[in-house]
């Protein structure tokens, strides 16, 4: 098939173009040229690139005709973030296109009342980015629902993989909280340490855009999150974290006011924000209906992502991986 992916070069596109190209599709990668694929890969000789600026292209109404020009049997959305831009997408790739797969979050879920969250269960988003991606969530729905263009919804929990800083134990991304734990010094970390992340490796999401593209009859109008297996709790991610330098981890649980005295407002925020939704999510759907089997936990994930982060002088921590 003809697939084209939009936002091809990033966290997940790095992974899943490959995949694509290795199952014999023929793809087209759409970005702005300004960042490389996080993994050389020899299947991108075999890939279309094309340069463009959604937002500038959106705003003047040229992005969605040079994606229809493109000629797609199936578009991979990863760039989409309001109800606007996708409703343009929709409009003017139906009857064209005969499967639309767009990337959503987890975050279209607010704080946890129930765990593992199913598809569609979670409470509703706080915040814009989660509110459009439910919204754009809701739209991809009624639109195949309707009768209209096939699409699907994937929701990745929180990213990692070789070539970019992961959410660490505090829930931001803190270089100080891994150089801690390689030192054994004591981690001050905010609440209980017992609110969850919900982890996942980029490949393992790439795995369900791919087994959602292989398999449209089961995949159309439905959602599917792509995290691991299971998810760690703040302090559980410390706690293997320490063991990866041969250490035991030692957490002093600070209140939140305290938490935010000790830390920059950014880290602070984005702390808060990712501990406050507590997220444990379901795999079981996209087990069952795609087959999916992530080949990651979240702290072989995490671990991998870290070691990377050292060995390219990214992260400099007082004792060394014994792993
Ligand atoms: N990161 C996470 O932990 C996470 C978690 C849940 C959901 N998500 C969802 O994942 C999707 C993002 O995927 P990702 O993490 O793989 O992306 P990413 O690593 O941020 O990469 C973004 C990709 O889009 C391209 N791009 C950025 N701005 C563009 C523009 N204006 N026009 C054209 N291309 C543009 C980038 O290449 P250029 O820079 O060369 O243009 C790159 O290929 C989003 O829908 C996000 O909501 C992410």
């Amino acid at each position: 098939m003809r697939i084209v992916v939009i936002g091809g070069s990033g966290r997940i596109g790095s992974y899943l173009v490959p995949r694509l190209v290795r199952a014999g599709h023929d793809v087209v990668s759409v970005s702005r040229g300004t960042s490389s694929p996080f993994v050389a890969a020899i299947e991108w000789d075999d890939v279309e690139v094309v340069t463009a600026d959604r937002e500038r292209e959106d705003a003047v109404g040229e992005f969605v005709p040079r994606i229809r020009s493109l000629e797609p049997e199936v578009v991979v959305d990863l760039l989409c973030f309001t109800p606007e831009s996708a409703r343009r997408l929709v409009d003017g790739v139906r009857g064209e296109v005969e499967h639309l797969v767009h990337c959503g979050s987890i975050w279209r879920y607010g704080p946890s009342l129930s765990s593992p969250i199913r598809e569609g269960a979670g409470t509703p988003p706080l915040g814009d980015y989660g509110v459009q991606k439910q919204a754009i969530a809701e739209l991809m729905r009624a639109e195949t629902a309707g009768g209209g263009l096939v699409t699907t919804v994937i929701d990745p929990g929180q990213i990692v993989g070789p070539g970019w800083t992961p959410i660490g134990p505090l829930g931001n991304r803190d270089p100080h909280a891994w150089q801690k734990l390689s030192a054994g010094e004591v981690l001050d970390i905010p609440g209980s340490g017992a609110e969850h992340l919900h982890h996942v490796h980029a490949d393992d999401v790439a795995q369900v855009f791919q087994r959602a593209i292989d398999d449209r009859d089961a995949s159309g109008g439905e959602d599917f999150h792509a995290v691991s297996t299971t998810a760690l709790s703040a302090a559980g991610l410390a706690h293997h974290a320490a063991r990866w330098f041969g250490r035991e981890a030692r957490l002093r649980s600070v209140g939140w006011d305290r938490f935010r005295e000790l830390t920059t407002a950014p880290l602070a925020s984005s702390s808060w924000e990712h501990l406050r939704r507590n997220h444990v999510i379901s795999t079981e759907k996209s087990e069952r209906v795609l087959g999916y089997q992530p080949r990651y936990s979240p702290e072989a994930a995490l671990l991998e992502s870290v070691r990377w982060l050292i060995d390219s002088g990214e992260l400099d921590v007082p004792s060394p991986l014994i792993m």
